[in-house]
């Protein structure tokens, strides 16, 4: 892969920060946008901007195919079986509380939800609230010392009383890739359903639903180098078809009067209202330009990024990292003794080394793990070895600070 024509593909990653080059290293929380997703979404409001489905005109038109293509190209990328089954969504927060509101209808009291150690609030806290209003119990499988899934403990905790197994792919805390496939499967085993919260791995990993096995899969275009604000649940046209609506009003409807209503198909039952047109557009151009260049080409050039990273930061002395899965995404959590974490993310904005210092929204792993918080470096393919090299230069600032 060519990293240095993929980093002009992206404007942002040539400016300056406190004076120096500006070294991106926050795609965990979001990523950066390339050119060619930036022109999409210009192109549309400057030519092409109109409401779809409603329309009788030509703008209306060719909004609503554009729109429609942008569904086309998210189904293929994840390798749904069809494209009706992806619902375009706010991002993977809103995804998920679709399925808890909706498919939740169907739980009933006593009934068990078996989440990770290491989730993201947003696959915690719907089910929660769910879990509250139905009377559910909410089992929680554990992670070992190298912050990897307990399979066994995850394994032990299924049973005939679980009816949803809820997981990340990957970790945003630290970077884990989880045996999804295999998690799949053994919550099958006791007729489960499976929800995949894949926020993480879509950005870094080809993503195959039918392949996974499961029957919801989540995940944010802002993640993965497309606009913020819209998302992605794909699920099974069986359930689909079966859920009530999560929301109500235009666009959703066959039939409205006073006496009631009927609603349309998939996938808009589930689209009430006007969506995130110009993101979902903005979407497509992302997986565009992800196919061009090759999933396995980022897989690969990443894997070399990972290591490099974690070798260097490695040799740092008095720096812990948190999270040393065999199967990784380049995420690296760390620690440094007695510096807390969002001093290190403050000292090392001056040096124009952008990172995430907090809970990362993942408060009960950091209970777990017995920290507060952690720096958090996360690299995307547009990263190099020498953003690497200023990252570390940078920790060995802070270190001297705080000597
Ligand atoms: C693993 C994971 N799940 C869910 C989310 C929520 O995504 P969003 O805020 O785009 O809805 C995030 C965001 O950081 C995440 O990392």
């Amino acid at each position: 892969m060519n990293v240095a024509a993929v980093r002009s593909d992206f404007p942002i990653l040539s400016r300056e920060v406190s004076g120096k080059p500006l070294v991106y290293l926050d795609n965990g929380a979001t990523t950066q946008k390339p050119r060619a997703v930036i022109d999409k979404i210009s192109r549309f409001f400057e030519h092409e901007n109109s409401n779809i489905h409603r329309g009788v005109h030509y703008l209306s038109m060719d909004a609503t195919d554009q729109y429609d293509r942008a569904r086309e190209r998210l189904a293929k990328m994840i390798n749904a079986p069809k494209t009706c089954e992806v619902l375009f969504v706010r991002g993977t927060t809103e995804a998920i509380n679709l399925v808890t509101n909706s498919y939740g209808e169907r739980l009933q009291e006593g009934d068990e939800i078996l989440l990770t150690m290491m989730e993201h609030h947003a696959n915690i806290v719907p089910w929660q609230i769910l879990a509250k209003r139905k009377g559910l119990v909410i089992q929680v499988a554990g992670i070992n010392e190298n912050g990897e899934l307990d399979l066994d403990d995850f394994s032990a905790k299924l049973n005939e009383r679980t009816k949803v197994a809820a997981f990340t792919h990957v970790s945003n805390a630290l970077g884990t890739i989880n045996p999804v496939k295999e998690m799949t499967r053994l919550a099958k085993e006791k007729g489960a359903m499976v929800l995949v919260d894949g926020a993480q791995a879509v950005p870094h990993l080809r993503v195959d639903v039918q392949d996974i096995g499961c029957d919801f899969y989540a995940f944010s275009s802002h993640k993965m180098f497309g606009p913020d604000g819209v998302g992605v649940l794909w699920g099974r046209q069986q359930w689909l078809n079966a859920m009530p609506p999560y929301q109500g009003g235009g666009d959703m409807i066959e039939q409205v009067s006073f006496a009631g209503t009927t609603f349309r198909g998939i996938p808009e039952r589930f689209e009430a209202g006007t969506p995130n047109i110009s993101g979902a557009i903005g979407l497509g151009a992302a997986v565009d330009y992800l196919n061009e260049i090759g999933h396995e080409k980022i897989e690969l050039y990443e894997k070399g990024l990972l290591d490099y990273a974690t070798a260097v930061m490695s040799e740092i002395s008095g720096l812990n990292i948190h999270g040393r899965a065999a199967d990784k995404v380049g995420v690296i959590s760390f620690t440094l003794d007695g510096i807390h974490p969002h001093d290190i993310g403050t000292i090392l904005d001056t040096e124009g080394v952008a990172i995430r210092a907090g809970h990362h929204c993942a408060q009960p792993l950091m209970d777990h793990l017995k920290v507060s918080g952690t720096a958090r470096a996360s690299f995307a393919f547009y990263n190099t070895c020498e953003e690497a090299d200023t990252l570390v230069a940078a920790i060995r600032k802070v270190q001297k600070m705080f000597a």
